[in-house]
């Protein structure tokens, strides 16, 4: 294979389509209702502390395989660590990961799509709260609607990954990602007059200890590996597409800064509209269809238009997470089995819709009726808890072990420097005690609290 390899036409490219992988339903959607049910305040402040020390260590190390090896993940270990060494196993962990995640993200997307489309039509005019409410559940049980809503926003991905990583990814970004921050900095703004924004403010920022359980230290450094995406090769592929003259630490930084604060603004819009109409914060996974509306719906007429930017938005931070995910599974097939872009995209796209398929019904239960019963968790309950809590937290186990204390040290500190006036030494070596040792222990105890052998609240208590 002596084609070219593909890159982004300038760092900010880059850092825009890495941010636009990072920032997405994890966002937006989750940030908030698991900030609303951890309590506030303490929950974000851990979550800071999260990213800060777990999650722009492993961002970096991600970025340096990729890019010292020009490859996807299982060409990248495959390349750094040998073609027959089990490192490549991580890479393949990844593919499988992307593959999963965006079958059911491409449904919580279509969630979002369809609440766009309904804005269009003033749905929520002149209806009760809980009358709002239940057009949440109507959709969830509705299969042909979820299926349609899925369908298309696997189609959008699909033709944004098909026109390549320049004009393809990089282009839609560097549309979407400004037009994305605008949008929330002008809600954000809206929202600071209304009544109950000192209350949000409050609730937000100020760390209440009593409302915190132990085991949401654990849920906020599990929200920050998804929220980053990292622990499956997409910061890695996206590294891969670099050139040698970025500075990996800076952009990582940057990335994460950019991360939080689109999850912080969030808080910041939906928060100070809660608590105004009184509303609980611990509304749960529904927060955003069922409570938005119900405010969008008291403003007034303007009421609809802020209603149909708001879920547009939803829908552009997904798109290009999405993209990244498809991304990781289409290169795998670029990389290593020599198929064209088109081919890739087509055929991996068009699995992923099809094995969305059993999600996208999982509300009417048309598909698989006995999955619940035999499982403990539906379809698309089954394989979200599989992915979030497994497969990224322990790809980026494998990572942080690879990068701190497999990778060639000489080569990891050229990449880490490289792009860089500085020769960031005391950095340097900050990152690699991050990376070698509290990264490391992080992601086991989230593992062993998952798996039951420990009870970190039992514990604490
Ligand atoms: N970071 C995305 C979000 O917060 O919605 C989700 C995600 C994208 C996770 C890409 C993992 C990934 F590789």
């Amino acid at each position: 294979m002596s084609k070219q390899r593909e890159h982004w036409g300038s760092r900010f490219g880059f850092i825009l389509a890495a941010a636009g992988s990072a920032v997405g339903l994890g966002n937006i959607w989750k940030f908030p209702y698991i900030t609303g049910e951890n309590g506030g305040g303490l929950f974000v402040l851990i979550y800071l502390f999260c990213i800060a020390i777990v999650g722009i260590p492993i961002m970096i190390a991600e970025i340096i395989i990729g890019r010292s090896s020009q490859k996807s993940p299982v060409g990248a270990f495959a390349a750094l660590a040998g073609k027959n060494s089990n490192w490549k196993y991580v890479g393949w962990l990844g593919v499988f990961s992307g593959f999963i995640i965006l079958s059911y993200y491409s449904v919580v997307a279509g969630w979002a799509l369809n609440y766009t489309f309904m804005s269009l039509s003033n749905f929520f005019d002149g209806k009760s709260p809980d009358e709002i409410g239940s057009i949440f559940g109507v959709m969830y049980g509705a299969s042909g609607i979820n299926l349609f809503w899925h369908a298309v926003f696997m189609m959008l991905v699909i033709g944004v990954v098909i026109a390549g990583v320049k004009s393809g990814i990089e282009k839609w970004n560097r549309i979407l990602m400004p037009i994305l921050i605008l949008i929330f900095v002008v809600l954000a703004i809206i929202s600071i007059f209304l009544s109950g924004w000192g209350d949000a403010v409050q609730f937000v920022f100020y760390p209440h200890f009593d409302a915190l359980k132990p085991s949401g230290v654990l849920e906020a450094l599990g929200h920050a590996f998804f929220t980053l995406s990292l622990g499956m090769g997409a910061m890695l592929t996206y590294g891969s597409y670099l050139k040698k003259s970025a500075n990996v630490p800076k952009a990582a930084m940057l990335i994460s800064v950019l991360d939080t604060g689109v999850a912080l603004l969030a808080c910041m819009v939906m928060f100070p509209i809660i608590f105004t109409y009184g509303y609980s914060p611990e509304a749960g996974p529904g927060l955003v269809f069922k409570t938005l509306p119900i405010i969008f719906s008291e403003i007034g007429d303007f009421g609809m238009f802020i209603s149909f930017v708001f879920f547009l938005l939803l829908v552009f931070a997904a798109l290009s997470s999405a993209v990244s995910l498809l991304e990781v599974v289409t290169s795998y097939f670029i990389d290593e089995k020599g198929w064209s872009r088109h081919k890739a995209t087509l055929i991996t796209g068009g699995a992923i819709f099809l094995f969305g398929i059993p999600s996208a019904l999982a509300g009417s239960s048309a598909l698989f009726p006995e999955w619940e019963g035999m499982y403990g968790k539906n379809f698309f309950d089954t394989f979200d808890y599989l992915a979030s809590n497994w497969m990224l937290p322990l790809g980026g186990l494998f990572i942080a072990i690879y990068a701190g204390w497999v990778m060639d040290p000489a080569l990891r500190k050229a990449e880490f420097t490289s792009g860089s006036k500085l020769t960031q030494s005391n950095i340097y070596i900050g990152w690699l005690f991050f990376l070698k040792f509290i990264a490391p222990v992080a992601v086991f105890l989230i593992i062993l609290q998952r798996v039951g052998l420990i009870d970190i609240d039992a514990l604490l208590r």
